[in-house]
Formats: structure tokens, sequence, C-alpha cells
């Protein structure tokens, strides 16, 4: 089964061919990213109108990567929450207008269960149930898969999302926009144990971000109180230390509660190297396998929605033409 995939939740326009949810045809990612550079964050208008601009484009270089007709496709799955209202229905509307025009299926995905998808495409041999966590700009979910796409929430943070820290300190310390990858080169330099920010439990496997973050602000304006200069590469460094600290307890304890003997990692903060080298080692001493998707299907892309979608149809769970894009969406 051919499933043509579209993703447009957030600054990335994608699309993808994806054979039988595992076999990557073709996979096309135009990102606005050095748009939104310019402000420090992700503009959703900005977002939208180059959405618009280059999604046909997307679309048909996918098929000519693939060397596949539109009529040669099984169904169209594309990603319709949650994420920027503006952005996904761009990719909703023009998936619409495809399934209808073309008499194809059509598979509403749900973005965060398409990054956990993203480790079908990876690792061939992966089958649930395993636990996963799902560390984006805009989520930080641990679940526990009884199902290629069934999800139990585990734990999830009650505040920021460990992206958006990784986004909110490097713009403290004077980095760029997007953030995350920016302060992981800087933290190379830095000593991770320089300052000793929080490392915040709860008694489940929740998340809270938004203290560490204060945390980083705090040492920032004492030092620049006390008229000392502040080396960015050890606030770099601790700050990754300490969230990484608690991605890495928290999914091992769920993995441990939950029995499994498989834990999975997906989403954009998942290209971290650091983390992906802490969360490998640590698996390997508490006898977890541990799988992540290279980094280009970590961050948004086309062929996550593809596995998913393929496991949705597998299911014969298709959407109507009245499908909308929503800006938030339960698991
Ligand atoms: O999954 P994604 O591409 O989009 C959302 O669904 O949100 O995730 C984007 C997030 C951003 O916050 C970005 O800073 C973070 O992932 N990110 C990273 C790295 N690469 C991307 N965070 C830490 N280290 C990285 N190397
Ligand atoms: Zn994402």
């Amino acid at each position: 089964m051919k499933i043509l995939a579209i993703e447009s939740s957030c600054d990335e326009t994608a699309a993808a061919i994806v054979e039988n949810g595992r076999i990557v045809l073709s996979d096309i990612i135009a990102s606005s990213a050095e748009l939104h550079k310019l402000y420090g964050g992700v503009v959703p208008e900005i977002a939208s109108r180059k959405h618009l601009e280059c999604i046909s484009q997307v679309v048909n270089e996918a098929l000519t990567q693939a060397n596949v007709t539109f009529q040669e496709i099984d169904a169209i799955a594309v990603t319709y929450g949650p994420g920027l209202i503006g952005a996904l229905l761009v990719g909703v509307s023009y998936a619409k207008a495809l399934a209808y025009s073309l008499k194809k299926p059509l598979v509403a995905v749900h973005h965060i269960k398409a990054h956990l998808a993203a480790n079908y495409i990876e690792h061939p041999d992966l089958t649930p149930p395993y636990v996963g966590l799902v560390a984006s700009g805009g989520h930080s979910h641990i679940v526990y898969a009884s199902d290629w796409v069934d999800f139990e929430v585990l734990g999830r943070t009650r505040d920021d999302a460990a992206g958006e820290a990784f986004d909110k300190v490097a713009r403290t310390i004077g980095l760029g926009y997007p953030g995350g990858p920016l302060l992981e080169q800087l933290a190379k330099k830095g000593n991770a144990y320089a300052y000793d920010f929080p490392r915040v439990q709860f008694d489940n496997f929740d998340f809270s971000f938004s203290g560490v973050k204060t945390a980083v602000i705090n040492a920032m304006h004492k030092a620049e109180q006390k008229g000392e200069s502040i080396n960015a590469a050890d606030v770099a460094a601790s700050f990754q230390c300490a969230a990484t600290d608690v991605l890495v307890a928290h999914t091992l304890a769920a993995a441990k509660a939950k029995g499994v003997k498989t834990v999975v990692m997906a989403g954009g903060v998942s290209a971290n190297g650091y983390l992906r080298q802490r969360f490998t080692d640590a698996c390997q001493e508490e006898g977890f396998s541990f799988l992540c998707p290279r980094p280009r299907y970590c961050t948004d892309n086309g062929v996550m929605v593809g596995a998913a979608g393929y496991f949705m149809a597998q299911k014969e769970d298709f959407c109507s033409l009245n499908e909308n894009a929503y800006a938030t969406l339960p698991f």
C-alpha cells in the first residue's frame, strides 16, 4: 500500500510516499525556519503563507522522487493536529481536495503519534508494546504503546515542552532560532555541572520545565547584578544535563512500571546527540533496548505521517471529507 503523506503543522511543509508503513519512496521537506529566524520564533502567519506557496511543489516533488503517479497512490494521510491552526489548515485542505478529486481514502493523523511512528520506518523490527518519549517543541509525553497507533499517556509536561525550554534558554543566553540545535553545539564546550539547575519530580511520570528555565534566567540576572560575566557554554551544558536527567529518569521509570523491554524516543528534541547518548547508556545499563530515528526523522517530516497513516489505514480508520484541523487534540 502506497501512502502520500502531508505534514504542515508548524514551519515545515513536507510530503512523502511511504510503502506499507516501512519503506520510504520519497521524502521532501521545505522549511520556512530561515524566515522565522528574523523574529526569534515561528510567526504563524508567515508559516501559513509559506505552506500555501510551496505545498503543490512539495507534493509534486514527492511523487517525482518516488516515480509514482497520483493514480498509483492508495491513500492520502495528513497531519490534522495538534499544531498551528493556519498551518495545519493548508495541509488538511490540500489533502481533502486531492482525496476528493482522486477518489482516494483520507487518513487524519495525530502529529505526536506520527513522531512515534518515525521509529517504524527506522527500525523495521519494532513492534508494540513499548514505552515511548515524544519530546518536541510543543509536547513532552511519555506513552505506553499497546498497539501500533494506540497509546496510553503515562506522563506529560505540566508547563513548557522540552523543546520550548531548549528554545527559551537558548534565547536567554543570546543564541538564535531554532535554539535547540544551537544550544546543543554550545553545550559541547561547557561544564554540565557548573550550575545545579532543578530536576523537578512528581509522584507520577509528569515533567515540569518552567522551573529550570526560570533558574537559568535567575543565574544570568545574578551574574549581571554582580557585574560578572557568565559562561554561556556552562549554562547551556548545565541546562541540557538537567533537562536530560529528568527525560531519561522518568521515561525509564515508566518503562519499568509497564514491564516493557523496549524504549523509543521521537520528536525534535530527540535529534539531540547528548540526549541520545544518555538514553543509550541508561538503557544499556538497565537492560532495555533503545530505539530512536535518525535526526531527519526526529524533526517534522512527511515520512512519519506516512508510517502512522499506514497503520491507521490497515484498520480502515479513514476520515470523511468533512474532517477539520485542530490546534489541540487529545491523544
Ligand atoms: O518535532 P519538532 O520538529 O516540531 C514540533 O512538533 O514541535 O520539534 C522542534 C523542537 C524545537 O523546540 C527545537 O529547538 C527542538 O525540537 N530541537 C532540538 C534539537 N533539534 C531540534 N532540541 C535540542 N537539541 C537538538 N539538537
Ligand atoms: Zn513535531
